[in-house]
């Protein structure tokens, strides 16, 4: 008898495990084919709700709601939200050849950042990162960086006193430094002349960084076209946008080669050349738009809120002060060498770009055929945006995220950078598709705060509050400019002449 129960006790054990395996089998094929959870949202306009206000905010709310993974419908396009490091590692590392294509807006037309994977955008990125953004090229641009931050620095010596827009006067720097990478440094002289001071364009390039960040109705029902956005962005009207850039479309057609300095960044103006050939000014208005808008909006953003952040933390800013003197002195000024030993102005901009990812959902995403995230099925065609904002104000990832504390970033086990390698801090993404131009944000904004800093003391007007209230867009704005006033804290401000 004892053989035969043994034997019985041996077939219940391999029954019950089998039948284990077999309804995990079961489950998880069923999960995977399963849609994540999420809002119903009304029938027809889905979640268009959430249209006029702040995107990411009400994304960041449902995560609280529904998980690290949800979908909501946007009219007739289907939406899913990642709000944790392990999803967003599952995108940019497991599965970025499926993942890498951004779902472009209405207005996204053909340009870098919305273009598929193919080899259009294989071709503008590799020219654009190996040209103008490598060590090489940014280096031979050094004088040209140095030159605006102390054009900028003197500009502010004369509105001692007074109020000063400081995203303006960022702006100013930023925007030319673009320009020049792109087209050469005669180009931003030929600008100068025939813009007044930059603000024209600045409206501009924000109105277009406001139209191709939003999400917009025509893009759900796309016969719909209610925010007017492709008639804004549908026409290749290069010419209101900017003199300058208008001058380059008509050298372009002159072939007016000879004008065009002779020097690494070539190889654009040969594919610009070409697209010119063919008369595809869109594609050619699209790079020009992308690379300057994608550059300016982004960093001016950043600088408004590091300065902002400091205004609120005093003790920060000065902290970040006494830094630049010690690293660069009293009787001298910046130079881009004293930068890599500015560790605690490293931290500070670090700390921001947490708080305050210039873009809170990165580029949304498509894939190109269905996938499995999280244990999901995310169909071909999804929009998924990647919640940046959610993941850096996570409890879960970071202790205390509200506060602005710069000195989480010092401690070597955190060892963080913008390289997007710890899914838990990406400010400018991961993967494939990581911001193009890094390096030059970088070295821009080290190099604007550490000479702001170094030579003035920053406070705001008499009365007045820093504002912190955000508006969404291309790049997550402040919603009202930062006015401050400003006294010198350098003796000898005559190094700057
Ligand atoms: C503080 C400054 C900046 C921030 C925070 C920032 C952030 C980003 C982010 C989050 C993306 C999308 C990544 C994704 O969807 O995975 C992006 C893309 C891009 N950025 Fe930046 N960016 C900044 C400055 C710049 C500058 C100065 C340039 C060039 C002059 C630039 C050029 C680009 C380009 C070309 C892309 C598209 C890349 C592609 O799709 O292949 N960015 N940026």
């Amino acid at each position: 008898m004892e053989p035969l129960k043994e034997l019985f006790l041996a077939a219940f054990t391999l029954s019950i495990v089998f039948l284990t395996i077999l309804w995990y089998k079961l489950a998880s094929h069923k999960k995977e084919s399963r849609l994540p959870p999420g809002p119903r949202g009304l029938p027809i306009v889905g979640f268009l709700q959430f249209l006029p206000t702040n995107l990411h905010h009400q994304l960041t709310k449902l995560s609280q709601q529904y998980g690290p993974i949800y979908k909501f419908w946007l009219g007739s396009k289907l939406c899913v939200v990642l709000n944790s490091p392990s999803l967003a590692k599952e995108v940019v590392c497991d599965q970025d050849s499926v993942l890498a294509n951004h779902d472009p807006p209405i207005a996204g037309l053909v340009d870098i950042g919305f273009s598929p994977c193919g080899s259009y955008w294989r071709e503008v990125r590799k020219l654009f990162l190996r040209e103008m953004l490598s060590n090489r090229n940014l280096e031979a641009c050094y004088s040209l960086r140095r030159h605006k931050v102390r054009k900028t620095i003197r500009n502010v010596h004369t509105k001692i006193g007074n109020p000063v827009d400081i995203g303006e006067l960022a702006f100013l720097a930023e925007i030319n430094v673009v320009i020049s990478i792109i087209f050469g440094s005669k180009f931003v002289e030929n600008m100068e002349k025939c813009s007044k001071d930059g603000t024209e364009f600045r409206e501009l390039v924000v109105k277009y960084g406001q139209v191709m960040g939003k999400p917009n109705i025509s893009d759900f029902f796309p016969v719909l076209d209610l925010q007017g956005i492709q008639k804004v962005m549908g026409k290749p009207n290069i010419s209101d946008f900017h003199p300058a850039i208008s001058e380059c479309v008509k050298m372009l057609s002159d072939r007016r080669e000879g004008e065009i300095q002779r020097n690494e960044k070539k190889h654009l103006i040969q594919i610009l050349l070409e697209l010119m050939e063919q008369k595809d000014i869109v594609k050619i208005k699209a790079i020009l738009v992308d690379i300057v808008i994608g550059g300016t909006d982004t960093t001016i953003t950043t600088v408004e809120w590091v300065m902002s952040e400091l205004l609120n933390n005093p003790e920060i800013m000065s902290k970040v002060q006494q830094e630049s003197k010690h690293v660069v002195g009293m009787n001298n000024i910046v130079e881009e060498s004293h930068l890599p030993n500015m560790h605690y102005l490293d931290v500070v901009l670090k700390e921001t770009l947490r708080l305050h990812p210039a873009l809170p959902l990165l580029l949304p995403k498509r894939p190109s055929q269905s996938a499995i995230v999280g244990g999901y099925k995310i169909p071909e065609g999804t929009k998924v945006f990647l919640n940046v904002y959610a993941i850096h104000r996570d409890p879960q990832v970071w202790e205390s995220p509200l506060e602005f504390q710069p000195e989480r970033f010092l401690s070597p086990s955190t060892n963080l950078d913008y390289a997007g390698n710890n899914m838990k801090y990406i400010p400018f993404g991961s993967g494939r598709r990581i911001c193009a131009g890094i390096p030059l944000a970088e070295k821009m904004l080290m190099f604007i705060f550490a000479s702001l800093l170094h030579s003035f003391d920053w406070k705001l007007p008499e009365g007045e509050n820093v504002d912190i209230s955000e508006e969404f867009g291309l790049a997550l704005k402040k919603s009202e400019r930062l006015l401050v006033i400003l006294t010198p804290s350098l003796p000898n401000l005559k190094l700057y002449q």
